[in-house]
């Protein structure tokens, strides 16, 4: 059977990223550092690492020893019905060191969206246990994205992504305006824009009745969502309108957690501490899957430990031994090689070089950025202000591929986000060849402007 029959069973997310190609040459083989090499043996820089996962880098023999060895002593037992098992135990003893404040307690699960719908979940149990059993909506912001699993698609403020399961809403979920500087200026400066979200957000609360909101859930930077970056400043209002209100924060830290963004969570930029956080991704830097919700002191304390009764359900592979000692071994590295650190100086010259080389063109709205996650956000030029045409932005995927790097453009937005062991020299070396795709984009909008004028004038 030929890799092109054996594709045609895979569901694969026919989004048409890469129109040109074939599926079968979008098969990827290996993997060492920030490269991947595909099924033909083409290198590429691999600049969103996989889908902002692989943050410590591919082809660590550390992580891939560590899981041989758990595989041989114990594969599998669960952390259900009291049981446990050690690398899961160390690694939530682990996670206790290493987030902000009394973030202390860890439930675990496989995927992101498992991971938010258990801090939804711990946040509606809290409020039973604390005797307010009226508390259950969540807030959630527009734009923001927290998993593919029903539940999550219901606090999803990506109306693409959510639409088709309407008719199956649930009541209780609500959305707010995430600041986006870049689109709200009209609003004012960014302390005002976040004034003014921060205020819609303490309306909507108000107007579910504070009483019955369990809480509200937030990404620090939207990814999904265009990677919006907030101004600093937003998350403490955020806390402040929680705190306020009685309602629980959850940070969705899956895509900016464990270095992505400069420090190992995005809240610490502000040193803000959420009620539960919950992550995935680059706990393991998706050498095996793993998600945890982490929750604070405060809340794991109302459950008492002589408890029989049910609480939050775990799922079988909740705590996998394997899956443990990867983040395990994946966190070691992030620490031994300062790669936190080395997100925050890379990312700012990843930023610096893109903006001084394009940040002037007219498509360019702008290059923005916190550790290494960074987005180009364009613009029409013709229509100031307004996001470039999607077609136009989907081609520097293409553009993009021809010179051996594999970002993401999708909607208005070229996003960066390679994995945290990148160098300097390769940072330069992917600001090149990106700035090189946005020119040529730059010049391709210019040449059918040109020619919509030359057409329009005969
Ligand atoms: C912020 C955020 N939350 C949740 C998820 C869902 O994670 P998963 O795809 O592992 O379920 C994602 C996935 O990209 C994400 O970016």
């Amino acid at each position: 059977m030929t890799d092109a029959d054996a594709i045609k069973h895979l569901w694969t997310h026919k989004t048409q990223d890469h129109p040109h190609l074939p599926d079968e040459a979008l098969l990827f083989e290996r993997g060492q550092g920030i490269y991947v090499w595909n099924r033909e043996g083409r290198r590429f820089i691999d600049a969103f690492a996989g889908l902002a996962v692989v943050n410590a880098g591919h082809g660590r023999p550390e992580i891939a020893e560590a899981i041989a060895k758990q595989a041989q002593t114990l594969a599998y037992y669960p952390t259900t019905r009291q049981f446990s098992n050690r690398p899961a135990a160390e690694l939530a003893a682990k996670l206790a060191e290493l987030t902000p404040g009394d973030l202390k307690y860890t439930l675990f699960a496989v995927s992101g969206s498992e991971a938010n719908e258990r801090s939804i979940q711990i946040a509606r149990h809290y409020w039973l246990k604390a005797g307010r059993p009226r508390k259950y909506k969540v807030i959630a912001l527009e734009r923001g994205y927290h998993g593919a699993t029903l539940g999550t698609l219901e606090v999803c403020g990506i109306p693409e992504l959510f639409q088709a399961y309407a008719p199956l809403a649930w009541p209780g979920f609500v959305k707010s305006p995430a600041p986006y500087p870049l689109r709200d200026r009209a609003l004012g400066s960014d302390e005002q824009i976040v004034r003014r979200c921060a205020e819609a957000l303490a309306d909507a609360v108000l107007k579910e009745d504070p009483e019955t909101v369990a809480a509200v859930i937030l990404e620090p930077c939207l990814s999904s969502g265009g990677v919006i970056i907030p101004p600093l400043g937003w998350l403490e209002r955020v806390r402040d309108v929680c705190d306020e209100l009685d309602v629980l924060m959850i940070a969705d830290e899956v895509i900016t957690g464990f270095g992505r963004t400069g420090k190992w969570f995005a809240v610490e930029h502000e040193a803000v501490v959420p009620d539960l956080m919950s992550v995935a991704k680059g706990i393991t830097s998706g050498y095996v899957p793993l998600s945890a919700s982490i929750a604070r002191s405060k809340l794991a304390e109302v459950f008492a430990e002589d408890s029989r009764d049910e609480n939050v359900h775990p799922n079988t592979y909740c705590g996998h031994p394997l899956a443990c000692a990867a983040a395990l071994a994946n966190i070691a590295i992030l620490e031994r090689e300062n790669l936190v650190e080395n997100s925050a100086r890379m990312g700012e010259r990843l930023q610096q070089a893109i903006e001084r080389r394009i940040g002037g063109l007219p498509i360019v709205g702008e290059v923005r950025s916190r550790g290494l996650l960074l987005a180009v956000d364009l613009v029409d030029p013709q229509r100031k202000g307004q996001a470039l045409a999607r077609e136009h932005v989907a081609s520097l995927d293409m553009r993009a591929w021809q010179r051996g790097v594999i970002p993401f453009a999708r909607g208005s937005v070229l996003r960066l986000a390679p994995p945290l062991c990148i160098d300097a020299a390769q940072v330069d070396e992917l600001a090149a060849l990106m700035c090189e795709c946005v020119e040529e984009l730059q010049d391709a909008v210019s040449a059918q402007s040109k020619n919509s004028v030359a057409t329009g004038a005969a």
